[in-house]
């Protein structure tokens, strides 16, 4: 049985429907603090399976204890955990407790009962402003802002549990950037308030709840001026995550993948290309830089072939068009 901590959430719902299709058990551990349990109904409905959930902290390590004795959790998939940028530099004290220390607690947990499974969700983010792209694995790692480190303190961490005892089998899986959606349209991304990512940005313009995008930026050393990023579709993400299930057991040394295409877009190559799959304008103005942005980030995504035999499949205008089709099926995403 597999445990997907932060699985309500945009990356661990579709991830979910990937896992119940591949014919894997899991529950999911979610204290619902950036989702809605309503993403969950529709994984059944789509899935036509009942999805285990237990509404919970991961920092709540008695509640954790409770799910390990209610389930035999062999693994651990660990999406749990605060995401916003911005809000990471505001309050750092939060991203450190939520992100950090909720994987101790949920260490603490999985150690206690001798499950040494475990793959986290780390991000691009940890190679900081990389001086060459594509970006390889081995490249040097650095942070910006407060979320970034806790990517890297909680990397550091796993490769420390590893070293204390080689039976433990961590994958660490670096996401680039995460967009679009399930075909059904059921399911997607559901920011709260203003987004701070692109592409749901661009789609709240597309579907007239915001007047204009603002580009941040347009005189890097890109294609056009504009920051070039390598956007993956959730959906080949999430297969990802079954694909690294799937070869976990054979490990013998931590695994480190970066997630993406290997192809960057500029922000106007994105808005052109939903633009031409909406049928609706995309209204932008320039824009100074964002704090913290930068010029270019991509993948080499050849040794997640090699290692977990996983490629993406989805074009940027699938992609679009999949955002496309949750925005406009659920305007206010899961506030229905
Ligand atoms: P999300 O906010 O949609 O999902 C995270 C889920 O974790 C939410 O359902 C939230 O309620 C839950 N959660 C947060 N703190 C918790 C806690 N203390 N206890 C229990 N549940 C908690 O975000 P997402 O985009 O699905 O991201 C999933 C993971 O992937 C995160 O760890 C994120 O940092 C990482 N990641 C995301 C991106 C991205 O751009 N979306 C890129 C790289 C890495
Ligand atoms: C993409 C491009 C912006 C919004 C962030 C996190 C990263 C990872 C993914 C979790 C950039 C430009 C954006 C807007 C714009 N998350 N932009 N106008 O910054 O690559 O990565 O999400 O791990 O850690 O930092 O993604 O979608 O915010 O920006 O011009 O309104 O779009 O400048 O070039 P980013 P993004």
């Amino acid at each position: 049985m597999v445990l997907v901590t932060g699985g309500a959430g945009y990356i661990g719902s579709h991830t979910c429907i990937e896992l119940a299709q591949a014919g894997y058990d899991f529950v999911v551990y979610d204290n619902l603090c950036n989702s809605s349990q309503e993403a969950l109904k529709r994984v059944e409905k789509i899935t036509g399976k009942k999805i285990s959930f237990i509404h919970g902290d991961i920092r709540d390590k008695e509640a954790l204890q409770k799910v390990f004795d209610t389930y035999k959790i062999d693994s651990v998939i660990h999406f749990a955990g605060l995401k916003a940028v911005g809000e990471s530099v505001e309050n750092p004290l939060e991203y450190y407790d939520n992100n950090v220390y909720g994987t101790i607690a949920l260490c603490e947990v999985m150690q206690k009962n001798n499950c040494k499974k475990i793959i986290f969700s780390s991000s691009a983010t940890v190679y900081g402003n990389p001086k060459t792209t594509p970006i390889k694995e081995n490249f040097p790692l650095s942070a910006t802002n407060p979320y970034g480190r806790s990517k890297l303190f909680i990397e550091e961490i796993l490769r420390d549990i590893f070293v204390s005892d080689n039976k433990y089998k961590i994958i660490l899986l670096r996401y680039f950037n995460p967009v679009g959606a399930h075909k059904s349209g059921l399911i997607g991304e559901d920011p709260n308030g203003i987004p701070n990512n692109l592409m749901p940005f661009i789609a709240q313009v597309a579907v007239g709840k915001r007047k204009h995008l603002n580009v941040f930026g347009n005189d890097y050393n890109t294609v056009d001026g504009t920051g070039v990023r390598d956007y993956i579709h959730v959906v080949d993400l999430a297969k990802g995550h079954v694909q690294a299930l799937k070869k976990i057991d054979a490990l013998n040394d931590v695994l480190t993948v970066n997630l993406g295409t290997g192809k960057g877009y500029s922000v106007l190559e994105m808005a052109q290309a939903f633009q031409k799959v909406s049928g609706k304008k995309i209204a932008y103005k320039i824009a100074s830089r964002r704090l913290g942005d930068i010029a270019k980030c991509y993948a080499d995504p050849s040794y997640a072939k090699e290692v977990l035999d996983w490629k993406t499949v989805h074009t940027i205008d699938e992609m679009c068009e999949d955002i496309w089709r949750w925005q406009s099926m659920n305007p206010d995403g899961y506030n229905i």
